[in-house]
């Protein structure tokens, strides 16, 4: 018998609305449930409202996994992973590392995969998702012919699921260097020890979009392995990449050499040091990439985070030529689309220049967006023009 959660008439309404996650306050009783398993849900007069994942430590007590009364067998997760993965054949992505599997908008909430080449990471990020691991690697491998899968089950997250962090091989073996062709750029990955699941799989399409307008002298800031630098570098005479970490920077050097790409330079640099030296030494560039990390990480940072968005854009606005092109990000999802373009705007009045928008841009289509659920919408990218 599966065991069954009540929710209170908010729960029941929010589960209603479309979201799959109800908080502790709304769970009224859990008698029977263990950590991580598939349970019943029902609303306050007993009215059936679908399954879900069980914790017993998040906040996110529940994670809806169904709206209905069909079983919660193999075959369900088998139908769920094959929709997913299918969706991704049909984008007809150029490129050997994508997302396969984005949680809560491919009704898998806190499991994600990434395919890097012939092998898989994945990241379980609630009790529930961890309980399945087992049975899921299996189906996964089956449907991607994976050679290999890796958890990357380090993300800080896990703690408030009272998981713990860990990175281990859950199927075959995962070499300690992967290497992909995202359109004519070949990367050496590192799927252990990268950040995220090991490259920015989420910027692949602005990259592509970034290409149609990039000239002359670049600075990609917040360059990680060189994701924008070395897909730009084709269309730019020179490039320069600054990152905080040595790490990245001798990747986008070493990524660099091993794709003959000659005209890239990398150096470590906090951006926001580096950026007002470069306007005191009266640096000019035709193109600016701003790819910071998320700024906001919670709400009560958010005031903190527009004012670092304001100053990177404003610096960036006044390093550019008139006719030059300023591709900015922001992947704080605390920082929605209207905040995050208020500052940018707020950056061009200071700056007094004419700006306009070319492209609005956000997360590349095989990171979906869930539409009624805000959390799953965090990356933010406008492609901008200084008229003057
Ligand atoms: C979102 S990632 C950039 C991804 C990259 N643009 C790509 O397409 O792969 C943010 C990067 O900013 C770097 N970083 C964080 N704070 C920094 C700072 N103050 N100055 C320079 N780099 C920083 C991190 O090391 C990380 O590599």
């Amino acid at each position: 018998m599966t065991p069954t959660a009540i929710v209170n008439a908010k729960g029941e309404d929010r589960i209603r609305g479309g979201h799959p996650w109800i908080y502790r306050s709304d769970v009224v009783d859990a008698t029977g449930t263990e950590p991580g398993i598939v349970v019943n849900v029902r609303g306050p007069r007993n009215r059936d409202l679908g399954h879900a994942l069980f914790s017993d430590q998040s906040q996110i007590t529940l994670r809806m996994i169904s709206r209905d009364d069909r079983v919660i067998d193999t075959a369900f997760w088998r139908e769920r992973l094959e929709r997913a993965i299918s969706f991704r054949e049909i984008l007809e992505i150029d490129a050997t590392a994508y997302r396969l599997i984005h949680g809560e908008a491919d009704l898998l909430p806190s499991l994600v995969v990434d395919r890097y080449g012939d092998y898989l990471v994945m990241q379980a990020l609630s009790q529930g998702m961890d309980r399945l691991t087992p049975a899921l690697v299996p189906l996964l491998v089956e449907l991607t012919e994976a050679k290999g899968v890796l958890a990357r089950n380090d993300p800080k997250v896990r703690l408030l699921e009272g998981l713990e962090q860990k990175v281990e091989v859950v199927h075959g073996v995962v070499p300690e260097t992967i290497s992909v062709r995202e359109a004519g750029v070949t990367y050496d990955v590192d799927p252990w020890r990268g950040q995220k699941t090991g490259l920015f799989l989420d910027q692949r399409e602005n990259r592509e979009a970034a290409a149609r307008y990039a000239h002359g002298a670049l600075l990609d800031c917040f360059s990680y392995n060189g994701g924008f630098a070395l897909a730009l570098a084709p269309r730019c005479l020179t490039v320069e990449a600054l990152d905080v970490s040595a790490d990245a920077v001798a990747r986008v050097t070493a990524n660099a050499t091993a794709n003959g790409i000659t005209n890239v330079t990398a150096r470590e640099a906090n951006v926001f040091d580096e950026l007002r030296r470069l306007e005191r030494e009266g640096a000019r560039y035709d193109t600016v990439v701003l790819d910071p990390p998320a700024f906001a990480k919670n709400k009560a940072s958010i005031q903190n985070a527009l004012a670092g968005y304001k100053e990177i854009n404003l610096r960036a606005l006044r390093l550019l030529a008139p006719g030059g092109y300023l591709i900015t990000c922001s992947c704080s999802y605390n920082v929605d689309e209207g905040m995050f373009a208020q500052a940018v705007f707020e950056a061009s009045v200071d700056a007094h220049v004419p700006v306009t928008v070319v492209e609005k841009r956000m997360q590349g289509r095989d990171h979906p967006v869930l539409l009624g659920v805000p959390e799953t919408y965090y990356l933010k990218c406008l492609i901008l023009r200084k008229l003057l």
